[in-house]
Order: structure tokens, then sequence, then C-alpha cells
């Protein structure tokens, strides 16, 4: 398979769902990179800043090459992967696989060696190969074209020598696809690259609040259900996070990065960093949940019990520890339980749980409680069993 460039799961930031094409540019990603490593978020391991769609002209050059757009990016792209380095962040980039990005850019279609040479040689870290406009000839399926393209690509990053984080969007064309075809291509996508985008775009920063809760509900309940097709550092990616955006409430954004640490998903900031609310900034950077997230042991959370709207997920730490999420999606304030057996954890005379939102600690002999857990909240504990 690929080599393991993410024992964890990646960490950054992306551009495309609060800036989208119109308003990508080089003063953009360089004010947000600055601000991931002044608020302290690089820190704690939010490096990766990667540059989405709309960065290059709609034609390649004379020698087939790609062309980066210079009223965007006046200085060029291997001076901006210079600027990240110094900072000592990490480069991403996107690509598409099919003649054309999503935008209509020119895609690595037909170019995957001479593109990739050329991220190399810009010092790219990361490449999202994305799966817009892939020409799928008679004769062929769908899956078979999606896979050979993918596997070229794939086989072009190796071949440049540099380190390259490869993360695939092949599933998320394949997600109405029927699950028997959409897990065989989140299977052969483990093989050739470190994370795959499973399924719909998360919503973009012009949504209402209501389509932004939507969306962050709607891609938590197909992911959780993607658990059993994870690896360690083959990773499960629903997409940005949008703490900080407009329009989500303090439980709600708390929500996405709980059920985010707890499904093991990388941690992709999608957000003006730059007016980060001192709120936001601190769900962003919970310590706590960050480690639920990057744990060493690399599982993702499995939901263990579903009551309606309510869901609880357990998620295995290296320590021994178990990480249990009890989530309210519903529309009133509830009270949510679940046996400690019944999250997994082995018979113990007690439990001690570690709330990783407010830092209290209680014990309890059975049952793991979260009282009058309001509406799109979520209450995270790490739970060690006491001997
Ligand atoms: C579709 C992807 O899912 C988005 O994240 C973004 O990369 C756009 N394409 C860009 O066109």
């Amino acid at each position: 398979g690929y080599p393991n460039l993410a024992p964890t799961p990646p960490m950054g930031w992306n551009n495309w769902s609060y800036y989208q094409c119109g308003g990508l540019n080089e003063q953009v990603v360089l004010d947000n990179a600055r601000a991931l490593v002044r608020s302290g978020l690089a820190h704690k391991g939010y490096r990766t800043v990667t540059v989405d769609d709309c960065w290059m002209t709609k034609q390649r050059g004379p020698k087939g090459e790609l062309v980066t757009d210079t009223a965007k990016f006046p200085h060029g792209m291997a001076h901006l992967g210079q600027e990240l380095h110094k900072m000592g962040l990490k480069f991403g980039i996107y690509e598409d696989v099919g003649t054309l990005t999503c935008g209509k850019f020119p895609g690595s279609f037909g170019h995957f060696a001479q593109d990739a040479k050329l991220f190399a040689s810009w010092g790219v870290d990361y490449l999202k190969a994305d799966g817009c406009n892939v020409p799928v000839p008679k004769g062929q399926t769908k899956e078979q074209v999606y896979h050979d393209l993918y596997a070229q690509q794939s086989r072009a990053l190796r071949a440049t020598g540099r380190p390259i984080t490869f993360s695939i969007s092949a599933p998320a064309y394949f997600q109405f696809a029927g699950d028997a075809v959409w897990h065989r291509v989140i299977e052969w996508s483990a093989q050739l690259g470190n994370l795959w985008r499973g399924g719909a775009d998360i919503a973009v920063q012009q949504s209402t609040p209501a389509a932004k809760w939507k969306s962050i509900e709607g891609n938590f309940r197909y992911n959780a259900n993607l658990a059993d097709l994870q690896r360690p550092g083959r990773w499960n990616d629903p997409d940005f996070l949008l703490v900080g955006d407009a329009g989500l409430g303090r439980n709600e954004m708390q929500s996405q990065m709980s059920l985010w640490a707890m499904m093991a998903a990388p941690l992709i900031s999608s957000t003006d960093l730059g007016k980060l609310s001192p709120e936001a900034l601190a769900i962003l950077g919970n310590r706590e949940l960050i480690a639920v997230d990057q744990d060493p042991l690399g599982v993702q959370g499995h939901i263990v019990q579903q009551d309606g709207d309510a869901a609880v997920l357990a998620k295995p730490l290296h320590n021994g520890d178990r990480a249990v999420a009890l989530f309210n999606g519903g529309s009133t304030t509830r009270t949510l339980s679940i046996s400690a057996g019944a999250a997994g954890l082995p018979a113990a005379p007690a439990y001690r749980l570690r709330d990783l939102v407010t830092g209290r600690t209680v014990r309890t002999a059975r049952t793991i409680i979260a009282r009058d857990v309001p509406p799109h909240a979520t209450v995270v504990y790490r739970v060690r069993p006491e001997r």
C-alpha cells in the first residue's frame, strides 16, 4: 500500500468551505497560516495548510505544465511553500484526476507524473485529489476508471520520492452507488492513499445556520457508519470543521469537534481563523479532544447505542481508557446514559469519568450518565476503569 504518511489523522486548514474559488488568494492563505501559528493551533497539531480548487489558470503552459494564476498567487507556489515551511507548517495543494477540476481548471488526467514532479518541486507535502470530470469510456465501469486514475496518481506521487500525504476523493463519487460498491471504493482508496472523502461536501460559509448544522449532522451519520472500513493510518474524512463559522451555536461547534474526534477524523478547519472567537478557539484547541482524535491506537469510534436522534459512540484509547460520547441530535433537552458494559468497558468496581469539555471528573459504579444534554450538544467522557 501507499506509505503510511499519516499515522494519526491529518490536521490543518483548507480554504474551501469558507472562501471557495472567489475568495482564494495568497494573502488569505498566508493570513490564515499566521493565525494558526499565532493562536497556538499549529503547536497543537493543525499544521497542514491546503490550497483548494481554482489556484491555477484555465490552460496548461507550452510544455503541458500547470500554470499558477498569478493574479491570485503573485509570488507563485514554490514561494508559498517556502513561506509555510518557514512557519513550521506543511503545504497542501488540490488537483483532480479527471480532465478538469470541479471548478473547470485543468485536471491531472494524462499528466500525473508531470504534475506530481511539479508539486514535489514546490515543496508540496499533501495532495487532495478530487474526482470531478472523469471520462468513462464505453466498455469500462466507472469504478474501474476511477481505480485506474487514482492508482496512477498514487504511483506518480511515490515516484517523486517526496513524502506527500495523499487525500483521495473517489468514495465521495460513489456514495449513491450502493453500499457494496461504495465500500469497495473505500477499500482500494485505503491501499492507494492515506485518507479519503467518503461523502457529501460540508456546507459552505454562505449557507444558512440550519443548513450548516444539517450538513454537520449528515456527515457525522454517514461517516460513523463507515467505522469498520477504517484502519490505523487509513482515515475516513467526513470533511471540514466549521467551528468558528457564523450561524453555529456553541453546542453545535462543540459537537462537531467532539464527534470528529470520536471518529478519528482529519481535523481540517475551514473558516476565517483571523476572526475566531475565544470560544471557537477554545473548542478547536481542546487538547484532550485533540488527544482522543490523535490517539496512537488509531481506531475510529463506533456507535454503540442509538435512541431516536440520540447516539452514543465509544472509542478505545491506547492507555486502556475509552472515550464515550453522548450526542443529543434532537430538539429537546435529554438525559442520556449507557451502561459501562454496553460502551465496551471491562468489568470493574468503579469507573472514573473525565468530562473533556468541562474538565470535571466524577465516579460511577456502572452507568455512564450525561444529565440534561441540550439539543445538538455532545458530552464526551474519558472513562478509566478503577481497580
Ligand atoms: C469538491 C470537493 O468535495 C470540495 O471539497 C472542493 O474541493 C471542491 N470540489 C472544489 O471544486
